[in-house]
């Protein structure tokens, strides 16, 4: 098997957890804070490695603490740092997350991951046209993305694309990755399509894979809708289950399975994730997931 290569997003996450969450104006009393290392497209490559996979990061840090931090969690997790970018005019992107109520809300400040561009994404050409599966994802330049996706598209390097944060798409960027990975508000967003959702799926066979969170995932394989169950747990953070789903899609789709069963792989891994705090917090070996994936059928 060849590796994951990931194009995308490092930040630092500044994690708050509170009984409440505040409206405009108003101040609450919080219970506890952590900082840890997430980014959408970091989150993905640690998912994958811990999934057993090579696994290469194309992205950008500054030059600062937050920085050493990211490429430190890379060197622990044994995702390889080589296409990593020294920024020095701006600060590692930081993503501001408040856990209350039973949910998430996230601020997210790209900083460096917004010199994630078509340079870089040259230097790690040769390691992209070698890979089993790139990941990408939406917190780095819609033009990189579009120029990552090109690329594999010539080199027949199969892509998901993981629509978020969501914005509207062009058409041939959605023409040319393999897979689109949204929940069913980023399905609606990026095609600019307020329609009914059975109906997009329709349009899409084998390539929008639907997420529907605890409900597991959707996806129309041309005669019949598909629907693969994640796993019941007691969640303590959703934080990242998208990128623990994305990393080990890929890594099962790279090891051949069948996309059902790469599909169920994701939703077990991102049900374990979600029993512990922070995005890449929970995120379990191919081992942990194997164990679980004959569960609830
Ligand atoms: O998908 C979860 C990630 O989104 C967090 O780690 C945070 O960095 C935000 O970008
Ligand atoms: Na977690």
């Amino acid at each position: 098997m060849g590796k994951i290569v990931v194009v995308g997003s490092s930040s630092i996450d500044l994690v708050v957890t509170s009984p409440k969450r505040p409206i405009a104006g108003e101040t609450v009393i919080g219970e506890t804070f952590h900082i840890v290392p997430g980014g959408k497209g970091a989150n993905q490559a640690v998912a994958a490695a811990r999934a057993g996979a090579r696994v290469e990061m194309v992205g950008a840090v500054g030059n600062d603490r937050f920085g050493d931090m990211v490429l430190d969690n890379f060197q622990k997790q044994g995702v390889s740092a080589t296409y990593m970018k020294p920024v020095t005019h701006k600060s590692t992107g930081i993503a501001h997350i408040v856990i209350a109520e039973g949910d998430n809300s996230i601020v997210v400040v790209p900083g460096a991951n917004s010199e994630v561009d078509r340079d870089l994404v040259d230097r790690a050409k040769e390691a992209i046209k070698a890979a089993s599966v790139v990941l990408l994802q939406l917190e780095i330049p819609l033009d990189t993305v579009i120029y990552v996706a090109d690329l594999c598209k010539k080199s027949n390097v199969p892509v998901i694309l993981n629509p978020a944060p969501a914005k509207l798409l062009p058409s041939d960027l959605i023409e040319k990755v393999t897979y689109l990975t949204p929940n069913e508000h980023e399905c609606r967003a990026i095609l600019g399509d307020c329609g009914d959702v059975e109906e997009i799926l329709k349009r899409y066979p084998n390539k929008i894979i639907l997420s529907e969170g605890s409900q597991g995932v959707r996806y129309f394989d041309g005669d019949r809708f598909v629907r693969v169950p994640a796993l019941s747990v007691d969640v303590v953070d959703t934080t990242g289950a998208g990128d623990t789903f994305n990393g080990v899609f890929a890594v099962a789709l790279a090891q051949g399975l069948p996309l059902k069963q790469a599909i169920r792989y994701g939703c077990v891994a991102a049900s374990l994730s979600v029993t512990k705090l922070g995005a890449q917090g929970g995120m379990p070996t191919m081992e942990e997931i194997r164990k679980h994936v004959g569960d609830g059928h």
